[in-house]
């Protein structure tokens, strides 16, 4: 047993549900004067890292946003790099999360990926879908605005439109409310990113670049979470 006692709520004080936009990859990749794909195959070690330790913190989920639907944008050779990043880091951890009890999920539309991507992601959702510890969630080809979009056209199918209706019907709907939403390397807005289930939640922008997270940080960040008060509106 530690001598040192755990802070109050646990290692995640308190916290369920952390968002991440992972930015940065490409200026850690400039200032080293290395090509961008490597910014994101460093960005990948830190996802590996972050991810480990969110569950070794006892986080309920963490959601990360991989790729949006404005990334479609970028030179193809850096889609397809990252494409392969995805591919690979499926290939190489999907036994340490399947064997760590994490549920990998996705949140936006996948199936606008090549056919071994999506094979590889289906497997992947598949083989975790029993598992009942974290949540992993990965936004890909993920947009906001989109996700609310669908999310009231479904509920609008059912129903009366109201703000429980359209929460049921987003890609989030089974994980935990999110409770702080943390975007790396110094760029302070939200870019289409989880904009319903930001609405009580907890911003942090650091300029610490993508590569460079990792549980340090992400253990900082849970700490400062822990000294505010959230009200939710109320006094
Ligand atoms: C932002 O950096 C990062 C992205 C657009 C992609 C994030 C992807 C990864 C970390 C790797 C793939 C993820 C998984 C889950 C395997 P940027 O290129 O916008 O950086 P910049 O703003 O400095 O140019």
């Amino acid at each position: 047993m530690s001598a040192v006692p755990a802070p109050k709520g646990g290692a995640c004080h308190g916290v369920r549900h952390v968002a991440i936009i992972m930015d940065g990859n490409g200026r850690w990749a400039k200032k080293r004067h290395l090509p961008r794909a490597l910014g994101h195959q460093r960005g990948v070690e830190a996802v590996r890292r972050v991810v480990r330790a969110a569950g070794e913190m006892g986080l309920e989920a963490i959601t990360l946003y991989a790729f949006s639907t404005e990334n479609w944008r970028r030179p193809e050779d850096e889609i397809s790099a990252l494409m392969g990043l995805l591919k690979r880091f499926i290939l190489s951890d999907l036994d340490e999360i399947a064997g760590n009890n994490v549920r990998l999920k996705i949140i936006g539309d996948h199936s606008a990926f090549a056919p071994d991507v999506v094979g590889l992601i289906e497997n992947a959702l598949a083989r975790t879908a029993g598992n009942t510890g974290m949540a992993l969630a990965i936004a890909l080809n993920y947009g906001s605005q989109d996700e609310i979009a669908r999310a009231a056209a479904k509920a609008a199918a059912k129903g009366p439109i109201t703000p429980e209706a359209i929460s049921a019907e987003l890609d989030t709907a089974d994980l935990p409310p999110l409770d702080l939403l943390i975007r790396t390397s110094g760029e302070v807005r939200l870019s289409n990113f989880l904009l319903w289930q930001a609405a009580y939640a907890e911003m942090q922008f650091t300029d610490v670049l993508w590569p460079d997270f990792g549980p340090e940080q992400l253990e900082d960040a849970l700490a400062e979470f822990a000294t505010r008060e959230r009200r939710f509106g109320g006094r």
